[in-house]
This record gives C-alpha cells, structure tokens and sequence, in this order.
C-alpha cells in the first residue's frame, strides 16, 4: 500500500472509531453530544486534509482520475448534508439514525482507499509525495 493511501487508512480508521463509540452512546448521557461533536471535528480536519491538500493533485487532463474526484467531492457534500440533518435532530432531543451516514461514510472510504488513493501513490513523484505527507502530519485527528 502507498503512503498517502495508507495514511488516510489510518485517519479513516480513528473517524470511524469515534463514529462507531457515538452509536453506542444513549441520548441521554453527558457525552453524547459531545462524542457526535467529536466525530464531526475529526471528520472535518480530514476531509479538510483532502479537499486542500490531497485532491488538488488531481490530473486535469486524466479522465479516469477526473471522474473519481468528481463522485468523491459529491459524497463529501452528501456527507456534511446528513450530518447537518442529524445535528437538527440532536437539537430537536432526538436521537439520529446513523445508518445511512455510517453506509455512506464507509463506501465512500472504499473508493478512496481502494481506487484514488493508490492512483496518486502511483503516479506522483516521491518528492512531491514526500510534501502531501509532511502536510497531512500537520493536522492531528483526535
Ligand atoms: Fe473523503
Ligand atoms: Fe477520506
């Protein structure tokens, strides 16, 4: 596995893990709020770490990387809109289903992981790897 596919394994792996404690959590209990606020931060600083530091690498002229950063960028909106109707029903005293988020979060992790990521390990330079790396390090999941 590359090293950027890999590091953005491992921030997958602490988003989901937050997300995962958030739907064990009853609604009732003092860290409920603050465990969906958690995930949210997390989720946020990494698609942050995407939007600006990884996806503008993307080849203009290269269609099959075009068309996967397209349906990346739209599940990130997806994304941020559920969990924008969710933080109404947290306000409104209820409690979320997270299925579909959790569904959607998921697949769309898969396509990062198993068909962009690796695209970019391939074809970018080690050097410039090297500096997607060092920001990537920058912003601290957790
Ligand atoms: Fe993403
Ligand atoms: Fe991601």
């Amino acid at each position: 596995m590359g090293p950027i596919t890999l590091a953005m394994l491992k921030q997958h792996a602490i988003v989901n893990k937050i997300l995962l404690d958030f739907e064990k959590i009853p609604k009732n209990d003092t860290y409920y709020i603050e465990k969906f606020n958690l995930f949210k931060w997390n989720l946020n600083k990494h698609v942050f770490v995407e939007e600006e530091n990884i996806f503008p690498v993307t080849d203009k002229n290269n269609k099959v990387e075009m068309k996967q950063l397209q349906n990346l960028l739209k599940d990130h909106k997806d994304i941020k809109g559920i969990i924008r109707n969710m933080e109404d029903e947290i306000s409104d005293g209820k409690k979320p289903n997270t299925m579909f988020l959790r569904e959607l979060l998921f697949s769309h992790e898969g396509r990062e992981i198993k068909s962009f990521y690796p695209l970019l390990d391939l074809r970018l330079s080690p050097a410039r790897k090297r500096m997607i790396l060092n920001q990537i390090s920058e912003v601290k999941l957790r």
